[in-house]
């Protein structure tokens, strides 16, 4: 009978990040009080059967599983991989979720797009517009007026002040401080770039580069 299938949840990604994800999504199952509901990772290159009590299963038999619906929410800090497992997952008509650590605070006007990984902490003040499939690890927080594009990775410990536009496909390393802008004249971190692990950035980043140090500099290719 279809009434019994159970609802699959899923983490994509048993590696670290998908590790550190996979509790609060226990968490929020709960505090929703879904019912009737089985966890489980995704992994492609995982051989355990189960990862810290929960189930692991490759996307392809993922697929076969029956279920009433299936979620997936995708831990995969790199966000270029990330991206292709969204493609993977829209093409076969599974829903994305997003999950969102019980400690996450949010003011007013902040929209996030869908597919949102948010972690213990995670602060955002008021008056913020984010993209689809962000991440943002424990610690993290994003300022009023920012604007943040699709697939942008923060993380652990980011400091993203205010008036600062992200460009899709950026990825900020852990402890970086990234200066105000101003309405007139944000702050840019272009498309694509990286900014190294606890970089001071004073001014806008072009796309495509990667920045380190105090103050961030570009780190030429050797
Ligand atoms: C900036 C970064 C992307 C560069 O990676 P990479 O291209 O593989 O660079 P390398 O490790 O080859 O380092 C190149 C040089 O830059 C230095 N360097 C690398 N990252 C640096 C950083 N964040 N700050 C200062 N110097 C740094 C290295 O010491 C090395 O110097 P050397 O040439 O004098 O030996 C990477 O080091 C980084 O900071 N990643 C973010 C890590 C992170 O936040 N992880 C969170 C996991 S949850």
């Amino acid at each position: 009978m279809g009434s019994s299938l159970k609802y699959l949840y899923a983490i994509y990604g048993a590696s670290g990040f998908g590790r550190g994800v996979m509790p609060l999504a226990r968490e929020q199952l709960i505090t929703e009080n879904i019912q009737n509901y089985e966890l489980v990772f995704i992994d492609d290159g995982e051989n355990k059967q189960a990862v810290n009590g929960h189930q692991v299963y490759s996307f392809e038999a993922f697929l076969e599983l029956e279920a009433a619906d299936k979620y997936v929410a995708i831990a995969i800090a790199n966000n270029r991989i990330r991206e292709k497992l969204v493609q993977k997952v829209d093409l076969h008509n599974l829903k994305h979720w997003s999950v969102r650590a019980p400690t996450v605070t949010s003011m007013d006007e902040v929209q996030i797009g869908e597919g949102a990984i948010l972690c213990n902490y995670v602060h955002f003040t008021s008056n913020i517009k984010i993209g689809k499939f962000f991440h943002a690890n424990y610690f993290s927080y994003v300022a009023h007026d920012c604007i943040i594009g699709d697939y942008v990775t923060f993380a652990p410990g980011v400091k993203c002040n205010g008036n600062i536009h992200i460009e899709d496909h950026a990825y900020i390393g852990t402890g970086a401080v990234i200066k105000q802008g101003t309405s007139d004249k944000p702050l840019v971190i272009g498309k694509g770039a990286v900014v190294g692990m606890g970089a001071v950035v004073t001014k806008s980043v072009p796309p495509g580069v990667t920045v380190i140090g105090n103050p961030a500099r570009m780190l030429e290719k050797k």
